[in-house]
């Protein structure tokens, strides 16, 4: 425990079933209108979007909507929901839905009281100085943004998708009821249970000695090697669907980051360069991308890779430990290669690829990649 560290999480977390009728109140301490964002229309068929409007206007809250927020979001609908509650003058920001569109409530949060794109503070030009309260309704167990000041944003021209973090992007409420989680379909529940796994690995291989937090890390992976599989058989069981989702927000709220100086994030940058070129969802470009980085390294840092199967996986060598990630990845329903994912990589892709990833400088906060690094890994993960 070298490191010196701070930990501050201000975020309010309400979970379990109907909680969601709290909003209203907690939003009531903001002022009385909110904008409410949402994505494509889960929430309307799930019940999160009529219990949230409920709510808030039973304590006497109007709410303007923007939706229509797509997975990996984008910088256009960001600026202009910003835009919107502007206009309309709102005091908050109710996200309801999954990591894109709570991701896109903390960036226009920050863009309202500015008059900048939202893409200047994803690439760090300026800095908030003021945001509006941000209030979070879940509804996809996964990326851990409810309990963390990060947001992820795409710009399409520009070919990057970057991850950017403030204090003022925490949420200042997040509800996480299970219940809503149950319509989520078949793969998404999928790449979920791979995202959260995916942040405690990026965890694991970062730097800093803190055996705690290791433990922390490990427990979170072996809840969801466990359970995770038992709820892709049994989707509708509300205990399966509320640990996963305790979990997931575990994964990446800094528990997996204590006493460590950072995690390495470069298995998260090279999914992110093929959410860029093919729109992959998050959890499925990370189900490819983290095998191959594990293959890259094995004999770099062999000894962290069999003490991770070996805790996990019950596997005693580095080979065994990256098939038995890969088999569980693909028996959950996440694909470990391209051609899984419905990506013909011929050599046209695989330059295409190897450009977003130049674009994105693809690298890790402790495993550096070089440019030689980039083809390996794009021939393990065709
Ligand atoms: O648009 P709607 O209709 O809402 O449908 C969504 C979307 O199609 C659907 N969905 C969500 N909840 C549902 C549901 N469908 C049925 N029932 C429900 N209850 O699921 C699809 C995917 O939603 P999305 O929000 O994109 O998924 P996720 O939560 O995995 O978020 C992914 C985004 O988060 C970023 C990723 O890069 C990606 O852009 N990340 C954010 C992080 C953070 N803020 O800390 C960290 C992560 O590593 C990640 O990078
Ligand atoms: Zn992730």
């Amino acid at each position: 425990m070298t490191e010196q560290f701070v930990i501050y999480n201000p975020v309010k977390l309400h979970f379990g079933k109907q909680v969601v009728k709290k909003i209203g109140k907690a939003a009531s301490a903001f002022g009385n209108k909110a904008l409410l964002v949402y994505g494509k229309g889960s929430v309307k068929r799930n019940g999160a979007y009529d219990d949230t409007v409920d709510s808030l206007q039973k304590a006497g809250i109007d709410v303007v909507e923007y939706q229509g927020i797509k997975p990996n979001p984008i910088v256009d609908d960001v600026d202009k929901a910003a835009e919107l509650g502007r206009k309309e003058g709102v005091d908050m920001v109710v996200a309801v839905g999954g990591g894109s569109v709570l991701d896109s409530a903390k960036y226009i949060a920050v863009t309202i009281p500015a008059s900048n794109s939202c893409w200047d503070y994803a690439t760090g030009k300026i800095k908030p100085a003021k945001a509006l309260p941000i209030l979070g309704v879940l509804t996809l167990a996964a990326t851990g943004s409810e309990m963390n000041p990060l947001g992820v944003v795409q710009h399409d021209k520009e070919k990057k998708k970057i991850g950017y973090g403030h204090p003022l992007m925490f949420p200042k409420h997040s509800f996480l009821d299970p219940s809503y989680t149950i319509s989520v379909p078949e793969n998404h529940t999928a790449y979920g249970i791979v995202d959260l796994i995916s942040h405690a690995l990026e965890g694991w291989f970062g730097e800093g000695d803190a055996s705690l937090t290791d433990r922390f890390i490990i427990s979170i992976i072996n809840e969801a090697l466990k359970y995770g599989p038992r709820l892709m058989a049994d989707p509708e069981n509300y205990e399966l669907r509320a640990k996963i989702m305790y979990a997931a927000t575990m994964a990446l709220n800094g528990l997996t980051n204590q006493g460590k100086k950072t995690g390495d994030w470069g298995v998260h940058a090279i999914g992110h360069a093929m959410s860029v070129l093919w729109d992959i969802p998050h959890g499925a470009s990370l189900s490819i991308a983290f095998p191959a980085w594990l293959t890259l390294q094995q004999n770099r840092i062999p000894d962290r890779i069999e003490e991770l199967g070996y805790a996990t996986f019950n596997t005693n060598t580095v080979d065994d430990t990256i098939r038995e990630m890969k088999n569980f990845f693909r028996e959950i329903g996440s694909p470990v290669s391209l051609a899984e994912a419905g990506v013909k990589a011929g050599e046209e892709e695989q330059e295409n690829l190897l450009e977003v990833m130049r674009i994105n400088k693809v690298d890790g906060y402790v495993h550096a990649l070089t440019d030689e690094d980039y083809k390996l890994l794009i021939r393990e993960m065709i």
